[in-house]
């Protein structure tokens, strides 16, 4: 256990006057943004935090707008006792846990919206997301104002629109993405991982296994669209129903590669189904 004063807040107000009270003493401070549900992932973006700053703020809040009415917005596990817990324990300072009023007041009526990175892969299979996203994002890093905000690699697109936000909104934050954490057995950590059965839970490995060998052909100059057939062959063997993507895509913009080799910083991105989870997952070429 670390003998810091971990606290909680739950209004736009309580954590601006923390914020503002450790900037007033000198202090650098860093936000971590969740949903909860909190894993060896979140807690790995928290460390990279303290190594950036003073303070580290990590907010906890499973927000409504970025589900679709048939996705799973109420089962998504929720454990603030156990969160808080776990992030008193790796040194985290304050958690700010608001709540879906708080954040959202009646008659809120602005949406962010991010062209270009926001449309492909995620923004197809899931059209209202990334809007959800790009909207508590901004007011995540509105209401607290750290200096470096840390986001996982692991939902690559996501981190991607947010660097494009904050670039286009002149928000003045540093943006760190972090390297997504994996079970010894490849799997990408995720929230979502509990919804899979044991049987899920053994198959779903493939994914990554998929990614990898994908990315290894491409460094040899496999063609992309070789490459991205074998992949979604290899996820439909495995027992994967629905793959919503497997593409070869510019690490920065998300531009389609292909055909023939790859050119360029590219990035492996795949969506599959295992039983009733989607997984995503991907990779640096
Ligand atoms: O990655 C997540 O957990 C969420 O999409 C985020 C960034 C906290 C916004 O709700």
């Amino acid at each position: 256990m670390s003998d810091n004063l971990f606290a909680v807040v739950r209004t736009v107000a309580d954590l601006r006057r923390q914020v503002a009270a450790w900037r007033k003493a000198g202090d650098r401070v860093a936000m971590v943004p969740t949903m909860g549900a909190l894993h060896e992932g979140h807690l790995s973006l928290v460390n990279l935090a303290r190594g950036k700053a003073d303070r580290v703020v990590a907010s906890v809040f499973v927000n409504p707008t970025q589900f679709a009415p048939h996705e799973d917005f109420d089962a998504y596990p929720r454990d603030e006792a156990r969160d808080s817990a776990l992030l008193a324990e790796v040194g985290c300072d304050l958690l700010y846990a608001p709540t879906v009023g708080e954040m959202y007041a009646p008659g809120f009526s602005t949406t962010v919206t991010v062209a270009g990175v926001s449309e492909p892969l995620d923004g197809q299979a899931r059209p209202t997301h990334f809007a959800g996203v790009a909207t508590v994002v901004t007011k995540l890093l509105l209401q607290c104002g750290p200096d470096v905000a840390v986001f996982g690699e692991k939902d690559y697109q996501q981190l991607q629109v947010i660097k494009r936000l904050i670039a286009d909104l002149d928000i003045p934050v540093e943006v760190v993405g972090a390297p997504t954490a994996r079970a010894p057995d490849g799997l990408a950590l995720s929230s979502r991982n509990a919804y899979l059965t044991p049987a899920e839970r053994e198959a779903a490995p493939a994914l990554a296994r998929a990614l990898n060998r994908a990315a290894e052909r491409l460094r040899a100059g496999d063609p992309v669209e070789a490459v991205e057939a074998e992949g979604r062959a290899a996820l439909e063997a495995a027992g994967f129903s629905r793959i919503d993507y497997f593409e070869a895509r510019g690490a920065a913009d998300l531009a389609r590669q292909g055909p023939g080799p790859i050119t360029g910083d590219t990035r492996l991105l795949a969506a599959a189904l295992m039983g009733k989870t989607r997984l995503i997952d991907n990779l640096a070429v």
